[in-house]
């Protein structure tokens, strides 16, 4: 019987994720061979000529498998990192992109000294945790629509050692916040759902077919949700507070209308993500 080494099933897998025109064959089966063997890629590196046994074969078979029907590798392997720190992610959850670490970094960049935000629509926890895991003064309401998306927020909090410092709130955007003796912030940050439903054909099938719809989708035009979050934010905010929104690509000027058009917000500012595109605004009140 032929013995699989690990350069043997990772030559063997890229190929084969090829054929099924996953868009990074050879990194992908780098990074799940080296979640079978608790390994990172450079140490797969060191251990090219290493041999692989059954029980890790058929694990490995099995993550394969799922992976040529296109399911994520972040779900495969529960991970994903975000601004350096990693995330434990299963399908309840969008998984963290880097886009969303321009609103992080924007935020830890404009807010300086002591604050309280609130993150809505939190998912997997990466705004509202990498907030407090760099700001260590820094409070916080995370809110988002599921018990076992909470549950991963939750989780991710606890292993980051800011559970103390976040409230974690279900519930419809900006509604549980009524439950709060002080329902006002220094910020609001969402990466809210942006999609439209036009849209949806042309997402890659990892994200149409494994990505929780309520992450991803938000009416015709995709502004459903960010249309009411504008609306409402400036309730909830103190004075000179801010709001910081991830938008979609083709978003900007329809949100910044939205904004110049209600009396609340005094100014905005439009920030771009790593490929230039206007992704981020921040609007004052
Ligand atoms: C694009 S994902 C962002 C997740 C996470 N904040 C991130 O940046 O990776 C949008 C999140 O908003 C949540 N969501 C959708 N509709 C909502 C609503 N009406 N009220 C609160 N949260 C909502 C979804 O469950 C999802 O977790």
């Amino acid at each position: 019987m032929k013995t699989w080494r690990v350069i043997d099933l990772i030559e063997w897998t890229a190929k084969y994720f090829e054929r099924h025109e996953i868009p990074t064959p050879r990194l992908d089966a780098e990074l799940l061979l080296g979640y079978i063997l608790q390994k990172s890629r450079l140490q797969l590196y060191l251990h090219f000529e290493m041999p692989v046994f059954h029980e890790g074969l058929s694990q490995f078979r099995t993550l394969i498998k799922k992976r040529a029907a296109r399911m994520p590798v972040s779900y495969l392997t529960n991970h994903k990192e975000f601004l350096s720190l990693d995330f434990y992610v299963n399908q309840h959850v969008l998984i963290p992109r880097p886009e969303t670490e321009v609103l992080v970094e924007t935020v830890l960049q404009q807010q300086q000294g002591q604050c309280r935000f609130v993150d809505i629509g939190t998912g997997s926890g990466a705004i509202a945790i990498s907030l407090a895991y760099h700001r260590p003064d820094w409070e916080a309401v995370a809110t988002d629509v599921g018990t076992e998306i909470l549950e991963v927020a939750q989780k991710n909090a606890a292993a980051h050692n800011c559970a103390d410092r976040l409230t974690f709130l279900q519930g419809d955007l900006f509604d549980p916040l009524g439950e709060l003796s002080n329902p006002r912030f220094d910020w609001i940050a969402s990466n809210p759902p942006y999609v439209s439903t036009e849209e949806a054909a042309t997402l890659s099938p990892d994200v149409r077919k494994h990505e929780p719809e309520i992450a991803l989708f938000a009416g015709s035009d995709g502004l459903s949700i960010i249309r009411r979050i504008v609306a409402d934010a400036p309730k909830f905010l103190n004075l000179h507070g801010k709001l910081i929104l991830e938008i979609g690509y083709n978003q900007s000027p329809a949100v910044q209308d939205l904004i110049k058009s209600h009396p609340s917000y005094t100014d905005y500012q439009v920030i771009k993500d790593y490929s230039g595109i206007e992704r981020i605004i921040v609007a004052g009140v």
